[in-house]
């Protein structure tokens, strides 16, 4: 699917990845963004950019949404969060990762799937991550969140091929923003680079992005069982 000229929709769009995509797209040649954020005050005001309110884990939000961009081809669910590490796991950060990762997206696809098939088909993008297939001490949620949206993102490529829609799931490792802050010592991809590869994959028209030689490691020894040991 071409960039140029789409319309396209990015959710977390004010900081971190999102806001790369919002400035690739531009970029690339996007005919409109609507940049959603939580806060829309947040966001940059720029030409061609339409700012949006959208807490993605509220249905009153995306009903707004989709009430406003009905001429979208291009949506981009890139919001997710990754809860505190803790001694303990957290059930209520296991919740709360869930319904953010896993369960916003696919009803925010969901919404939006009618508008892409009433305009040609278009795309999907879902940021997933390296840790959608391994897991870790200190992200045992996070992870399994991130693991659910890549099952979703599958069953979802499926069911919207017969529109027309590509559904492309990006998977990355480290990336230098916000959620990384406090991890020290170890790489992180440039959040440019990341956006670039899954805009890439999807004028490629390819159903997976791994955006980082870490992806692509992992997901070439899972059948090795890496999962089943700790990563050093
Ligand atoms: N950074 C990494 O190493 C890495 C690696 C692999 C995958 N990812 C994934 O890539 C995506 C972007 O991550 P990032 O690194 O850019 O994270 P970030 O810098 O922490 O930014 C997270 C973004 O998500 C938004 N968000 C969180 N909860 C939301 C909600 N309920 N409704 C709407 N927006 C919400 C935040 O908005 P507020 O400003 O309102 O909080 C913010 O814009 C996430 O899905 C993340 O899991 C990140």
């Amino acid at each position: 699917m071409q960039i140029k000229g789409s319309v396209a929709l990015v959710t977390g769009a004010n900081r971190g990845l999102g806001k790369a995509f919002v400035q690739a797209l531009l970029a690339a040649g996007a005919a409109k963004v609507y940049a959603a954020a939580r806060d829309p005050t947040t966001l940059e005001a720029q030409a061609n950019v339409v700012p949006i309110k959208l807490d993605v884990t509220r249905p009153e939000d995306i009903a707004a949404a989709t009430e406003q961009a009905h001429d979208l081809t291009l949506l981009i669910n890139n919001a997710g969060i990754s809860g505190e590490a803790h001694d303990s796991i957290s059930l209520e950060t296991l919740r709360h990762e869930f319904e953010t990762n896993a369960v916003a997206p696919l009803a925010i696809s969901l919404a939006f799937a009618p508008i892409l098939a009433a305009n040609g088909g278009g795309a999907i993008v879902n940021m997933h991550s390296a840790l959608s297939w391994i897991n870790l001490p200190t992200t045992v949620t996070y992870s399994a969140s991130k693991a659910a949206a890549w099952s979703l993102t599958n069953g979802l490529r499926l069911r919207l091929a017969s529109q027309g829609t590509l559904v492309v799931g990006v998977h990355v490792a480290f990336v230098d923003t916000d959620m990384t802050r406090a991890i020290e010592g170890v790489p992180k991809a440039n959040p440019h680079d990341v956006v670039q590869r899954a805009l890439d994959g999807v004028a490629n028209d390819q159903p997976e992005v791994l955006a980082d030689e870490t992806s692509q490691q992992l997901k070439q020894n899972l059948s090795n069982g890496i999962y089943l040991r700790p990563i050093s």
